[in-house]
């Protein structure tokens, strides 16, 4: 069984087959960051016609470069939510168009049950009961995974997620969108001057609070000279203050539940420092984490397609009407 993955919820076009016997078969991703980062941050609009100009080309290269034929498609997930409404939009229309025409179901698929199940297309994929720390531009959530479509939220952010904290932060450093990855390579070439705080890791609970984070950041670097070295040391301060707080909540979170086992993904769980500190605490917990591989950390087809084929096991195809939920929360999955 073949399923073809779109997704088009933000600033990527991602494109995946995957096959229930011989796992994920190709992927294309591209990205519209280069457009974007024009205007210091994702504009709805160009990225609903970018996805329009690039979706059908994408997977017509997908299909010749992978040597499937569209008769053997058994089905079409696309991302349909949460996201914006444009861009949504695009890849629903184009998903029951192609499944109009090919004669096959579609999928609707949850973009943070698609990040969340990202991990599996690993080799040593990790088994169910686990917690899932999801840290993307969007959300902070970390989740009671069961099984697939069992998920209990158990924290999340109250306020900034953890990569709009990132870009914000490296916004205010002089660091184009989405500076994220580019704050992270700043901060390399920092010294630790600088403590930040590890927000609401000195009260109990699982959730989480950024964006007094990113106002440190920015009162430091007003009362500092503004230096190169200024931005790099803010940088390494704001990264390991994220990077310790994940790591308190998520180390509670395994003595609260008494599960063993972290997943994390999204596009933070990219993040170098972010994956040694939270590998550290599992190490000393003896617990077990898996993260997916860099590349399907931020946003893809592959998740996409891999996420549709278990609710597709699951029976849970759909009809023909465009569905498309820019606001969507997991547990109502
Ligand atoms: O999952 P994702 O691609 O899109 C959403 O679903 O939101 O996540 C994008 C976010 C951005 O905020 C980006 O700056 C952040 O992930 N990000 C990173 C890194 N790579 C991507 N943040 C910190 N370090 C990174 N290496
Ligand atoms: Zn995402």
């Amino acid at each position: 069984m073949y399923i073809l993955g779109i997704e088009t919820s933000c600033d990527e076009t991602g494109v995946a087959i995957y096959h229930s016997e011989r796992g994920l078969i190709h992927h294309l991703l591209f990205s519209q960051i280069d457009m974007h980062s024009e205007y210091g941050g994702v504009v709805p609009e160009l990225a609903s016609r970018d996805h329009i100009r690039k979706l059908i080309p994408l997977i017509k290269q997908l299909l010749h470069e992978s040597n499937t034929l569209q008769t053997d498609i058994t089905a079409i997930a696309y991302t349909a939510g949460p996201g914006l409404m444009g861009a949504l939009l695009v890849g629903a229309a184009t998903a029951q168009s192609l499944a109009f025409a090919w004669q096959v179901p579609t999928i609707a698929v949850h973009h943070m049950e698609g990040h969340l199940l990202a991990p599996m297309l690993e080799d040593n994929p990790p088994k169910f009961p686990f917690v899932a720390l999801l840290i993307s531009g969007g959300h902070t959530l970390l989740v009671k995974v069961s099984s697939i479509g069992q998920y209990e939220l158990l924290g999340e952010s109250l306020d900034d997620a953890a990569g709009e904290a990132f870009d914000k932060t490296a916004k205010l450093l002089g660091l184009n969108y989405p500076g994220g990855a580019k704050l992270s390579e700043l901060a390399k070439l920092g010294q630790l001057r600088f403590r930040f705080p590890r927000p609401m890791t000195d009260r109990p609970g699982l959730d989480f609070s950024f964006s007094g984070l990113k106002t440190f950041a920015l009162t430091t670097f007003q009362k500092s000279e503004k230096t190169n070295q200024d931005k790099a040391d803010i940088a390494l301060a704001f990264q390991d203050a994220v990077a310790d707080t994940l790591a308190i909540k998520c180390r509670r979170v395994l003595q609260q539940t008494g599960l063993t086992t972290l997943v994390v993904a999204g596009g933070v769980s990219a993040n170098i420092k972010i994956r040694s500190t939270l590998t550290e605490m599992i190490e000393k917990e003896n617990g077990a984490i898996y993260f997916p591989r860099p590349e399907f950390c931020t946003d893809n087809g592959a998740m996409i397609a891999y996420a549709g084929y278990q609710r597709f096991l699951l029976g849970q195809t759909q009809g023909l009407e465009i569905f498309a939920k820019p606001r969507w929360l997991m547990i109502d999955l």
